[in-house]
């Protein structure tokens, strides 16, 4: 990562190599006045000659010579009009960083706090710039395959005061959060398997006082009767693994706050074999596990002081001589019989006993994650992930916590009317509908098996990985989880 500070001190900024600073179409801020007069004026010619517009999300470096100051100016676009909206915001600091980590330069200061953002604080605008930072940095595979263009910029400094200083601690546990999910679901499942996502569990435990993990395997789920968990890793060469991390951060007598999330490290459909096209994104199929070890992993970063279980259920689906076959009927956990009507249904499959299994930590709240169905993409594309609750009161807590954070989810409805889709004569519930509403039919299995606590379940297969310009993970939703994490901290006067 980047070495990130704060600075009260204006442009230009002691030992920088760029200082960046903001200008609208109206004229410049204040910074870029200060920048200006401190470099013969070089703005306010550029705008003159109309090399410079200020207009929306425009970007220019400027190479300065023969000055004391800095080497480089770095001249954001802010278009018309004072107030930017907080997506407005986002997307200058993602165009400011995209080319400030493409620059010669090691070091450099943004003057880019004092833009005004509707309704958002300066923190937040240091959280902002500091996960677009570490979006601009991020390599897949740590880089290694560009190695030939080491990133120069080692440093970076924010505009930002004192009362800025819990924001940017809370945004570099962020940044490290959705990097830890996405290394993991940028990893090819055939080293990202059941057993090595509960290693990285375990193994984050280890640089942690606070964390311990717990590790189940077949042996000791078949021990609980977890039948539907294991069902779906039957055809696997690979074992099936449930991992419970704790972080023990809040009073021992105060509830947990549970995030679960979906492990499929591959999803081939099993019996039910996905077509060719696109097979291959189906490694990303444990996206909620993965946001469920970034988000603790940044929790426990952080030091909140919460009590927080994070649990990933963790298989592989592949089809073989002892796989689930279409009508196998299973034994969850909870004593429910489940008819595995489809085997690409697999996720609320592991999903469904792990919600039984956590019961026993009666948890305050309970979140799950995972890229449960296709259906939630077409519903809702690839910008707000699906959002299901058994209390409203979770569901405007998570809600908020996504607005916030700009992660955002839409909730839609767990139709009570859709609920006979999983009426079966062979056992207690189908594992799918008759494929209307599916990520809805989906959320309400899930519902059968949550009803112990207030619950949540986001489906994230829209927003976990995006296409453009190449499949990548987006590490989302961890800022959304981090955020409710925080928000609960506040809320029991943390
Ligand atoms: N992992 C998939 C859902 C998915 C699809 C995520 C596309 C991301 C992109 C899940 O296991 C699945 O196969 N779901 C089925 C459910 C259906 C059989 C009820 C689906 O969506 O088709
Ligand atoms: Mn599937
Ligand atoms: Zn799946």
């Amino acid at each position: 990562m980047l070495d990130i500070h704060l600075t009260q001190t204006p442009p230009p900024a002691a030992h920088s190599d760029c200082v960046v600073v903001a200008v609208g179409s109206g004229g410049l801020s204040e910074s870029a006045q200060r920048a200006d007069s401190l470099a013969q004026n070089i703005i306010s010619t550029l705008l003159e000659r109309g090399t410079v517009s200020g207009e929306f999300g425009e970007v220019v470096a400027v190479p300065l010579a023969n000055t004391s100051g800095p080497d480089h100016l770095l001249i954001i676009g802010t278009g018309a009009g004072s107030a930017k909206s907080p997506q407005e915001y986002r997307t200058l600091m993602a165009a400011a960083c995209d080319r400030l980590v493409q620059l010669p330069i090691a070091a450099a200061t943004a003057y880019l706090t004092e833009l005004e953002v509707t309704g958002r604080s300066d923190g937040w605008k240091i959280q902002q710039q500091v996960i677009a930072a570490g979006e601009a940095i991020y390599q897949v595979g740590g880089g290694k395959r560009q190695v030939a263009k080491q990133r120069p910029l080692q440093r970076l400094t924010l505009a930002g005061g004192v009362d800025c200083r819990a924001a940017l601690a809370q945004g570099l546990a962020m940044v490290e959060g959705i990097k830890t999910c996405k290394d993991l679901s940028n990893l090819p499942a055939n080293l990202c398997t059941p057993t090595y996502l509960a290693e990285q569990a375990q193994e984050l435990a280890q640089h942690h006082e606070r964390l311990s993990t717990t590790v189940l395997d077949e042996a000791a789920m078949g021990e609980l009767g977890m039948g539907a968990l294991l069902s779906v890793g039957a055809g696997s060469a690979q074992d099936s693994r449930l991992a419970v991390m704790h972080y023990r951060g809040g009073d021992p007598e105060q509830p947990p706050h549970v995030i679960l999330g979906k492990g499929i490290t591959f999803d081939t459909g099993g019996i039910f074999l996905k077509n060719r096209a696109g097979m291959a994104m189906m490694k990303y199929d444990m996206g909620g596990a993965a946001a469920v070890i970034g988000t603790m992993t940044a929790a426990a970063r952080l030091g909140l002081d919460l009590n927080i279980i994070g649990v990933i259920a963790c298989a592989e689906n592949m089809p073989g001589s002892r796989a689930t076959k279409p009508s196998d009927v299973v034994t969850s956990m909870s004593g429910k019989t489940v008819e595995v009507l489809n085997t690409d249904a697999e996720g609320r499959l592991v999903l469904c006993d792990a919600l039984t299994y956590i019961e026993r930590f009666t948890p305050a709240s309970v979140v799950d994650v995972a890229t449960l169905t296709g259906a939630c993409v077409v519903a809702l594309g690839q910008h707000y992930s699906g959002l299901f609750a058994n209390r409203q009161e979770l569901a405007d807590r998570l809600l908020a916590a996504g607005r916030e954070s700009l992660d955002e989810a839409w909730q839609l409805p767990l139709s009570a009317q859709d609920m006979s889709q999983l009426d079966t004569d062979f056992a207690d519930i189908a594992n799918m509908g008759d494929g209307t509403a599916a990520a809805v039919v989906a959320a309400l299995f899930l519902s059968r098996f949550a009803g112990a606590y207030p619950w949540a379940h986001l489906d994230i297969s829209g927003t976990a990985k995006r296409a453009k310009p190449t499949v990548r993970a987006t590490g989302r939703p961890v800022p959304l989880l981090m955020q409710y994490l925080l928000d609960l901290q506040a809320d029991s006067g943390g």
